[in-house]
């Protein structure tokens, strides 16, 4: 993401887009063609090149089940044509939502915000959603890319009041309003259906021969470890626990299963029946510099 600077700030007056009085029909790239409108930490865009061949050769003509979304690196990469994609993150399944159904008039609304983008818009937008001031589904999903995009690292997070609370990134220029990216991520999502739920309710449905792609939040690798940043209760021992024994009833039900986790004794005890590949993922939340760099990660799969 380019830096943002004062001089860039001109630049910024808002192009509004002539739009087309019928929208042209939603045609589907081969292949997706599509990539994540957000950033999401735990992301898996650095990974896919290695994740890619690992997936089960014939993955285009399954049903493809993604119920820890995030930023969908993985859904947008692969274009599924139909799609099952579920997040316990409220928001962010409301603003992907939008993106699906409401593509133009949400860019009209980010391009608005990014000509207004300053520290003071920063936060007074901010005092705006925590007030509950910012009510269209349409302005909801506007700001909540806005932050994202502008804000620290562009995270989520709410304090216990439900507040969100992260500062304003010191970005030079960011890229606040992607419209190509967001319309390619509308026409991937054309097929998809989009669940606020937790993995299972979203899992309530998947079949014999669907393939599940699981990326959940990861166990600490430490005790110091700050992976699970995410709007979300840890996932803790427990939480392992209990997404092993999904993955189980999966693998009995004929599903393909392939999931991302940390690599740690407890999740390749939770999965040694299954085939473990390590993958090689490079770190950057911790803020000490001398804690980031590449790390292991493993891929566990059933088939
Ligand atoms: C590692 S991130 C997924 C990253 C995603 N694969 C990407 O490429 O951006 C994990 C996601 O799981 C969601 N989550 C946490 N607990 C959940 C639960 N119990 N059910 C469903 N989603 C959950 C979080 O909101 C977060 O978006």
């Amino acid at each position: 993401m380019p830096p943002f600077g004062v001089s860039a700030v001109a630049n910024l007056v808002p192009q509004l887009e002539p739009v087309p009085a019928r929208l042209p029909p939603r045609r589907r790239a081969p292949g997706g063609g599509a990539q994540p409108f957000l950033k999401w930490v735990g992301g898996k865009g650095g990974l896919l090149t290695q994740l890619e061949p690992l997936l089960p050769p014939d993955h285009a003509r399954r049903r493809y089940f993604e119920p820890f979304l995030g930023g969908g690196a993985m859904f947008f990469h692969l274009g599924p044509r139909r799609a099952v994609l579920g997040d316990m993150n409220k928001e962010l399944v409301a603003t992907y939502q939008v993106v699906a159904d409401d593509v133009e008039a949400l860019i009209r609304v980010l391009e608005r915000m990014a000509g207004q983008h300053c520290e003071t818009h920063f936060y007074a937008t901010r005092e705006a959603w925590n007030d509950g001031r910012v009510r269209s589904r349409v302005e909801r999903a506007a700001t909540f890319i806005y932050f994202n995009r502008t804000c620290f690292n562009g995270l989520w997070r709410v304090n216990r009041a439900g507040k969100y609370n992260v500062p304003m990134g010191r970005y030079a220029n960011p890229s606040v309003c992607l419209p190509e990216r967001l319309r390619a991520a509308s026409v991937a999502l054309a097929g998809a259906q989009i669940k606020y739920s937790s993995y299972g309710d979203t899992l309530e449905s998947a079949a014999a021969g669907d393939l599940v792609y699981l990326d959940p939040p990861y166990q600490p690798v430490s005790a110091t470890a700050n992976f699970t940043g995410y709007n979300a209760e840890a996932f803790d021992e427990k939480a392992q626990r209990k997404l092993a024994a999904t993955f189980h009833r999966l693998d009995e039900r004929g599903c393909l299963v392939m999931q991302s986790n940390s690599d740690t004794p407890l999740i390749r005890q939770l999965y040694a029946r299954y085939r473990i590949d390590v993958v090689m993922a490079a770190r950057n939340v911790n803020s000490r510099a001398d804690k980031r760099g590449a790390v292991p990660e493993v891929v566990v799969r059933n088939y």
